[in-house]
């Protein structure tokens, strides 16, 4: 196995942008709600979005109560500057820096593997052919931070359904772009990680209703550093699992290897889920650092099983042993 360099693995420093305009967010997050209360579709275009590119989305809001929470939202400055992209460095300041160089249109995905109708969708079949909505899901990283934000995007049963599983299917792999002369990180002699970003899914974590195909985030279109055009979000689980800027979906029999695992497979298992009780072995896993959270303000929360979503997601792992299964 090869050596994890302390660089990546290391608990993060302190956010870099702490001081946030906040009530930009709470003012819409207002306006949101008084909306839903009439007609759910709305288009308002967020003014705090931090990509050039990004554009404003139409969506609905979320349809189910675990797609939302009342938990303060970690500002937009925050989720986007603060962010793990090792394709762009392994810095957290490094997506935000770099990932502009990532050409994101013209985009497609390819669905192979275990299915009756293999294909592919561009970017346009996927922004245009499904029922876009917000889900404010909070995103716990294995690193002992966490956010709260306000994604775009649909079900990735729906776009699974559309390519026919067949009986044999049981998993799902994804990939991420893998360019070279546009992702700095991948060209580092320093990169251990053996391109492209590898991620994997059971079929039935990939077909519950809260895994997200994600396209936005605070009502505009993911900037790159976040994975544009197209990441997943699977909430309950450590955020590496929520591969970004996916180019590939494979349905196998088998489980995928994932990049983690690759790397270091003791630290890094293939479920992932959140749980305070089971530690990483070399930090402990009982609380996050909320974003924004800085020295003197560390914003210290405790961290909960399966990210608080078990009500939701245990059922999946009935009878499972989640230490033996991390
Ligand atoms: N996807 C790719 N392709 N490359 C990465 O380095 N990092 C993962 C995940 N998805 C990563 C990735 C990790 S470790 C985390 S915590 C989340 O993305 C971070 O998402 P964020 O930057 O939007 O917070």
């Amino acid at each position: 196995m090869k050596p994890v360099p302390r660089k990546i693995l290391n608990v993060p420093q302190i956010a870099s942008s702490e001081i946030t305009p906040e009530s930009v967010w709470l003012d819409r997050r207002n306006l949101m709600k008084a909306a839903a209360a009439g007609a759910l579709v709305n288009t308002l275009p967020t003014q705090a979005a931090a990509a050039p590119a990004a554009k404003p989305l139409s969506y609905s809001q979320a349809k189910c109560d675990a797609c939302s929470t009342e938990e303060t939202l970690t500002p937009v400055e925050d989720a986007t500057s603060y962010n793990n992209f090792y394709e762009f460095g392994t810095d957290k300041s490094d997506p935000a820096e770099h990932a502009h160089t990532m050409i994101t249109d013209p985009w497609s995905v390819e669905v192979s593997g275990l299915v009756n109708k293999p294909g592919k969708l561009n970017l346009e079949d996927v922004l245009g052919g499904f029922d876009l909505e917000e889900r404010i899901y909070r995103f716990r990283c294995v690193e002992a931070w966490s956010m709260v934000v306000p994604w775009i995007g649909f079900p990735l049963a729906d776009l699974l359904r559309r390519f026919e599983p067949t009986a044999d299917a049981r998993y799902v792999a994804f990939k991420t772009l893998y360019r070279p002369e546009e992702m700095r990180g991948t060209r580092s002699f320093t990169s251990v990680i053996d391109w492209p970003y590898k991620e994997g899914l059971r079929l039935d974590e990939a077909m519950h209703p809260l895994t997200l195909m994600t396209v936005g985030l605070y009502g505009k279109t993911l900037p790159n550093q976040s994975g544009a055009p197209l990441r997943l979000i699977v909430p309950w689980k450590y955020g590496f699992k929520s591969i970004k800027s996916i180019v590939s979906i494979e349905l196998t029999d088998r489980q995928p290897q994932t990049s983690w695992q690759e790397l270091a497979a003791h630290e890094y298992g293939f479920f992932s889920n959140v749980n305070p009780e089971v530690d990483h072995p070399r930090w402990s896993q009982r609380y996050e650092r909320r974003l924004p959270s800085s020295l003197f303000k560390p914003n210290r929360v405790p961290t909960q099983l399966f990210n608080g979503y078990a009500e939701q997601v245990a059922g999946l792992y009935a009878g499972m042993d989640l230490s033996k299964y991390y």
